[in-house]
């Protein structure tokens, strides 16, 4: 073991020397994270912060103020947010592709049928028209699959639940205090085996419970993810601070990770594909993880610009110079 610094050190960590020999995946997009919404290259910005504008596609944003999310050039899938202003009407016909929406605020009628917040409507492709309307206004998060196989999701109906009325499914993890729940909202949701989720992935809601930490860097393979982070605090050394509007999203294959949470973590998390994990050491994760959860503050909120004064981000940064 070496410290990590010598001298007036002022990170309390201390790495095993092949620690430093580890690959490092991120390195390889410059150690950066991106604000350009291309699913090929790994973002993390706050989408709280974007400024509303208007987008060409998908046809239900037209006349509508849209904040675009994430974008993947080759198939059109897009993830985006939609400011619905008081007694909009919009008929979804779903013929290029299927629309799912998050109600995030605000009242949304599908077919007669009215959501409120933390509702969830599905239009698979070509299962429309369903007649759209928010008599008080919404704001809701938007994912648009021109990419969608049929006759596998929501029994190729129009799909209306609200998340309070899911249940939460425990991930089993025996040897860990502090877990993971989630209420699938793509359905039907395969969440045993391998792989989770169908053909075209998941959508799912997550709560990571406070004091979760995992020291390994995860990756999925051939399956693109992103998370929308609705509130709490959420931690990865490398990559930043994550809290209530920071999307965050992964390339195929990009390890990510450790992971911690002090007060817990709501998101919402959608995969574009069935999702393994793979689960790989990371450079003193168990030290970062460990110091993040006897020094972070219950009370200050999570801005992702503390990032860059982190100790644990700082030390991350002097493990990639050591490795050189
Ligand atoms: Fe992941």
């Amino acid at each position: 073991m070496k410290p990590l610094l010598t001298g007036e050190s002022q990170y309390p960590f201390e790495f095993p020397d092949e620690a430093l020999a580890a690959v490092r995946t991120f390195e390889s997009w410059g150690g950066r994270n991106f604000a350009d919404h291309k699913r090929d290259n790994p973002q993390l910005f706050n989408a709280y912060e974007l400024s509303w504008g208007s987008v060409s596609d998908p046809p239900i944003a037209h006349g509508v103020e849209a904040r675009l999310l994430t974008v993947d050039a080759a198939s059109g899938t897009t993830t985006l947010m939609l400011r619905l202003p008081p007694g909009w009407t919009y008929t979804e016909t779903a013929e290029d592709a299927a629309v799912e929406l998050f109600i995030a605020e605000g009242d949304l009628t599908v077919n007669g049928e009215r959501a409120g917040a933390g509702g969830f409507v599905a239009v698979p492709k070509d299962c429309g028209p369903a007649e759209l309307s928010s008599e008080g206004g919404a704001q809701v998060f938007l994912w648009w699959s021109p990419e969608w196989p049929s006759d596998y999701y929501y029994e190729s109906k129009v799909y209306v639940t609200n998340v309070v009325s899911e249940p939460w499914i425990v991930t089993e993890m025996p040897d860990v205090t502090h877990g993971i729940m989630h209420k699938a909202l793509r359905v039907p949701d395969p969440c045993e085996g391998v792989f989770h989720g169908g053909p075209a992935g998941s959508i799912r809601l997550i709560l990571i419970t406070p004091g979760f930490g995992e020291p390994k860097q995860e990756r999925h393979h051939n399956c693109y993810e992103e998370m929308i982070f609705l509130s709490g605090d959420f931690f990865m050394p490398e990559r930043g601070y994550m809290g209530p509007g920071t999307v965050f999203s992964n390339p195929p294959d990009l390890k990510h990770g450790g992971l911690v949470t002090q007060r817990g973590s709501l998101m919402l998390a959608h995969w574009a594909s069935p999702i393994s994990a793979v689960f790989e050491d990371f450079p003193a994760g168990p030290e970062i993880t460990q110091h993040y959860l006897n020094t972070r503050s219950y009370i200050e909120p999570a801005w992702t610009e503390q990032w860059l004064e982190m100790t644990e981000y700082q030390a991350w940064r002097e493990l990639v110079a050591l490795k050189g």
